[in-house]
């Protein structure tokens, strides 16, 4: 790992000068082409299933060079092999990032810090399955002994997220009979939506993934639905069914562990607390800490992902992770795809002075990709101090957003393509329409029309369009990578979740920061606490807590004038 800071170097200050002559020389993609037949070919990469071509990004063979000399500068491949043997790399929390010990295989033996992780992670996998198994079954019963048809999630960021998008993504494997919906906010209006009429709580169950236990909304929301649940299922209709079942019937007193055992899973870190909460422990499924929330789509916080698509679905997506996993260990520099879009990154972020970046996922299940995207990169690398606490002396994390397409074409493509702000971007593309929509009325025309505006939207902002006319004419010379596969499949969202995690780690090593720590969305919430203490005093006249800054403490007065208006 680069001991020193990498914009000191002279990797960093040859590419400063690369990237001054190139804007200079007003170089345009047209030329790149027209001047290299062979670029494409040796700009596009492939991992696993995925088809990567950055030939449309601002770099000549210069670039690529000198980008590569700084990758080996910034030991990149020291942080790769660091991050993969399960060393300390999260140095604040003294912590490894072990998400791919999640998907290793049974023929892997992984160690986080001193501790060979892979039987817990085995095992666990194994109760998931099982309990997956008894859902999808209706083996598992609720406390009146129906089974359970709706699986309701409740978490948020890493608890969330990633979940979301996957069961969004992998609509065509989900099991027909069984409805899965997701809880993140703490706006009542949320949960509101997901207890609309006619879900039925005697058929109802709620995973509380939270990996800390402590996160105040997933905890208000995981309160709100037990009570929900208590309420709704009443002790008589569960001793209707106890009585049924058994001679003496179960106490009311009983009811209200019946209730939530029947009703109530949770996935974390901190199975005591769960405990306490009230989930029994065949209900308890393990997180660790040397697995961050937004990296731990492959851990027990996929719990509803598997009772959504099965065991073996969910071993595809892993088997997927695994193949880019690999990759990303095997794969030289030069050709490997974590590497180069780590290194694109930089040299957008630093070079160009880009600050955002766009995800556009040509797919309308991969619609909540951007989203899952902003937690996994911003998060992770949003950050202004490097490893040794020093204030760094670049910029850092892109501002990642994006939309599905073909939507954007029709919203902000037009700023993608005549706006002063030049944005490189991410098409995300499958050859082949969703396993489940061939059967519909010209689906395969609809989808080729999907694809040809992906391949479009890209050669256009790449190449422009000549025009006599200002308002008509397109600059072009707008970066663009096209990440193609198959079809979106289990396994190649696997991969393309690999690959992002990886990227962000490549970034982040560059960068020579913390990309596995979030100490900034800490505060935000000590002083929502103290608000909220003062929000709650509605029904009192006392005075805001003098603890506030001038401009909140104004706003809590006026909060109380109109919510008592
Ligand atoms: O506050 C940010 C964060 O800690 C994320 O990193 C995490 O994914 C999310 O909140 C939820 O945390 P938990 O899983 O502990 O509830």
């Amino acid at each position: 790992m680069a001991s020193t800071d990498i914009t000191a170097t002279a990797e960093w200050a040859a590419l400063a000068r690369h990237a001054r002559e190139l804007q200079a020389s007003g170089t345009h993609l047209r030329a790149l082409f027209e001047d290299d037949p062979g670029r494409v070919e040796r700009l596009t990469v492939t991992a696993g299933d995925l088809v990567i071509d950055w030939s449309r990004h601002l770099v000549t063979a210069e670039t690529v060079e000198l980008l590569l000399a700084l990758a080996d500068r910034a030991g990149v491949a020291d942080r790769i092999a660091a991050v993969l043997s399960g060393d300390p790399v999260n140095a604040t929390e003294g912590r490894p990032a072990l998400h791919t010990a999640l998907r290793a295989g049974s023929g892997a033996s992984v160690v986080a810090g001193s501790v060979d992780v892979t039987a817990s992670v085995r095992a666990e996998l194994d109760r998931m399955a099982a309990f997956a198994r008894a859902v999808r079954s209706g083996e598992r019963r609720g406390a009146t002994g129906r089974p359970i048809r709706t699986v309701v999630n409740l978490g948020i960021g890493g608890s969330y997220l990633g979940l979301a998008m996957a069961h969004e993504a992998l609509a065509a494997f989900r099991h027909p009979d069984l409805d899965c919906r997701f809880v993140a906010n703490v706006d009542p209006a949320d949960l509101a939506t997901v207890l609309r009429a006619g879900l039925d709580p005697a058929e109802t169950l709620f995973v509380v993934v939270s990996k800390s236990f402590t996160t105040a909304e997933t905890l208000a929301n995981a309160r709100a639905a037990r009570a929900w649940v208590t309420s709704e299922l009443g002790p008589e209709a569960v001793d209707r069914h106890f009585a049924a079942v058994t001679a003496e019937g179960a106490a009311a007193a009983e009811f209200g562990v019946a209730a939530v055992d029947g009703h109530l899973a949770a996935v974390t870190a901190d199975g005591a607390a769960a405990a306490e909460f009230g989930v029994g422990a065949g209900n308890v499924f393990e997180m660790w800490d040397w697995v961050g929330g937004r990296y731990s789509l492959g851990s027990a916080a996929g719990l509803s992902l598997m009772v959504a698509v099965g065991e073996d679905r969910f071993g595809e997506m892993l088997a997927g992770m695994r193949a880019v996993d690999e990759h990303l260990a095997r794969r030289p520099p030069a050709v490997n795809a974590a590497v180069l879009m780590g290194l694109l990154a930089v040299w957008y972020r630093d070079f160009w002075g880009l600050q955002t970046r766009v995800v556009l996922p040509y797919s309308h299940r991969l619609r909540l990709l951007p989203d899952y995207l902003q937690q996994l990169q911003m998060e992770s690398n949003g950050k202004r101090v490097d490893l040794k606490g020093r204030a760094v002396g670049c910029e850092t994390g892109p501002i990642v957003w994006g939309a599905a397409g073909t939507g954007g074409q029709h919203s902000f493509h037009q700023l993608l393509h005549q706006g002063t702000t030049v944005v490189p971007a991410d098409f995300i593309v499958f050859a082949r329409p969703d396993a489940d929509t061939a059967h519909l009325p010209e689906a395969g025309r609809r989808h080729q029309s999907l694809v040809a505006n992906c391949f479009a939207q890209a050669s256009a902002l790449a190449f422009g369009a000549a025009s006599g006319d200002p308002h008509r004419e397109l600059p072009g010379n707008r970066p663009s990578t096209v990440i193609m596969a198959p079809e979106l499949t289990p396994s190649v969202l696997g991969q393309l979740v690999a690959l992002y995690e990886h990227e962000v780690l490549v970034q982040g090593a560059l960068w020579g920061i913390n990309s596995f720590d979030q100490y900034g969305v800490e505060h935000g919430k000590t002083l929502a606490e103290a608000i909220e203490q003062d929000l709650a005093r509605a029904g009192t006249a006392g005075p805001v807590a003098a603890a506030h800054d001038p401009a909140t403490a104004s706003l809590i007065a006026r909060y109380h004038r109109l919510r008592n208006a």
